[in-house]
C-alpha cells in the first residue's frame, strides 16, 4: 500500500533520491499544511531514544497531533496482541502508527488485514530499519553528493543488525561498493552476496564511509555475552585511535547509535571532525518528515498550498 512505509526493499533508486531530496528541502525550511487534524501514535515495543523522539519531532513539525502510548502501561501487559492494539488505535481515530517491535516483519499481518491506519516501520527485530537507512543515505549524500563508486564499510554485529541489512541493499542499488568487517561469525552468506569481508586494517585504508554498528548484547545468547570482552573486541574490530589515523582525509565515520564508547569506536572519536554521528541524528528528523509526508500525500491529507519547494532547488541529486 502506498500509505505504508515498512522496508527499503520496495523503494526504487528514484524514490530513495526523492526522499533524500525532500528531507533536504525540509532541512532548508520547506513545510506542509494539513487538510484536517491528523493523528499519529508511536508504538514502541523495544527501547529507543533517537527513532522515537525524532519521529515525534517530525510529526509535530508537520503539524500532526501525537497520541501518547507507553508499551509498559498499555493493555499489551494484559495480553492484548499487536494486531488488536493497532486495530484499537485505528478505531479510536489514529491515522498513522509508527511501530518498533522485536519480531521480524511484524508488519506483514497488519498490512494483510488492510486496516485504514498507515504503518511506518521504526525497526522490526533483526529485519529492517528503513528510516535509519534513509537518514544514513541523506548523510552520505550531504558529504559526497553522489553514491556511485563510493566505498562503504559496514562493521560489527552484522547478524543482528537491521541497519546493516537495510543499508547494504540501498547502497548496492545506488552504485556504492559495500564491504564488511567485524567478527567472522557475524558475516553470513546473506552479507557475502553484497560484498567481501575485510580486516580492519584493510578497511581503514580504503573506505570513504566507515559505518560502525553497536554490539547488540540484548540479541546475543547468554554464552556469547558471557565470553564477550569489550577490550578484546575494540582491539580486533573497533575503530581505535591508531586505526583512525589511517583513514583517508575525505572519509567519514558513521554509527546509528546508541554507541558503546570504547568498544566499536574509541570514545574520543565519537565527536571527532570526521564523525557524522550527531549529524545523522539531526538528519533523522528531516528524513522522517519526508517519510511521513509520503504517507500523508498517499492519503490526500496535504493542502496543495504548502511551501513544498524551499531549498529543494539547491539539492539536485546525482548518483
Ligand atoms: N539508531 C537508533 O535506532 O537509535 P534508537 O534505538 O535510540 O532509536
Amino acid at each position: 500500500r502506498k500509505h505504508d512505509f515498512v522496508t527499503v526493499a520496495d523503494l526504487s533508486n528514484d524514490q530513495v533520491l526523492e526522499l533524500v531530496q525532500r528531507a533536504e528541502a525540509f532541512k532548508h525550511g520547506a513545510s506542509i499544511q494539513l487538510k484536517r487534524p491528523v493523528y499519529a501514535i508511536n508504538l514502541f515495543f523495544e527501547n529507543s531514544t533517537r527513532t522515537h523522539t525524532s519521529f515525534e519531532m517530525a510529526e509535530r513539525k508537520l503539524g500532526m497531533q501525537v497520541l501518547n502510548f507507553e508499551a509498559q502501561t498499555s493493555s499489551i501487559q494484559k495480553g492484548e496482541t499487536l494486531y488488536d492494539t493497532v486495530k484499537t488505535v485505528s478505531s479510536i481515530g489514529a491515522d498513522i502508527a509508527v511501530i518498533r517491535h522485536p519480531k521480524d516483519a511484524y508488519y506483514q499481518p497488519l498490512l494483510q488485514a488492510n486496516l485504514p491506519i498507515s504503518i511506518a516501520n521504526a525497526g522490526d527485530g533483526a529485519g529492517q530499519h528503513p528510516s535509519q537507512c534513509l537518514l544514513d543515505m541523506m548523510t552520505i549524500y550531504e558529504e559526497f553528493h553522489h553514491f556511485a563508486g563510493l566505498k562503504v564499510a559496514i562493521v560489527g554485529d552484522l547478524l543482528h543488525s537491521r541497519v546493516a541489512k537495510s543499508n547494504m541493499m540501498l547502497l548496492k542499488d545506488l552504485g556504492a561498493e559495500v564491504v564488511f568487517g567485524g567478527p567472522d561469525a557475524w558475516y553470513s552468506d546473506e552479507f557475502a552476496a553484497y560484498g567481501p569481508h575485510l580486516s580492519m586494517g584493510e578497511i581503514v585504508d580504503q573506505v570513504d564511509v566507515l559505518m560502525l554498528l553497536r554490539v547488540q548484547h540484548e540479541r546475543l545468547n547468554q554464552t556469547d555475552n558471557q565470553s564477550f570482552s569489550q577490550a578484546d573486541y575494540h582491539k580486533k574490530y573497533g575503530l581505535t585511535l591508531e586505526r583512525a589515523t589511517h583513514l583517508q582525509k575525505q572519509a567519514i565515520i558513521m554509527h546509528p547509535a546508541p554507541v558503546n564508547r570504547g568498544v566499536e569506536i574509541a570514545s574520543e572519536l565519537v565527536e571527532c571532525p570526521q564523525s557524522r554521528i550527531f549529524q545523522q541524528m539531526t538528519n533523522g528528523v528531516f528524513t522522517r518528515m519526508a517519510i511521513l509526508e509520503t504517507l500523508l500525500r498517499a492519503k490526500n491529507l496535504i493542502q496543495p498550498t504548502s511551501n513544498l519547494s524551499a531549498g529543494a532547488d539547491k539539492h539536485v541529486i546525482n548518483y
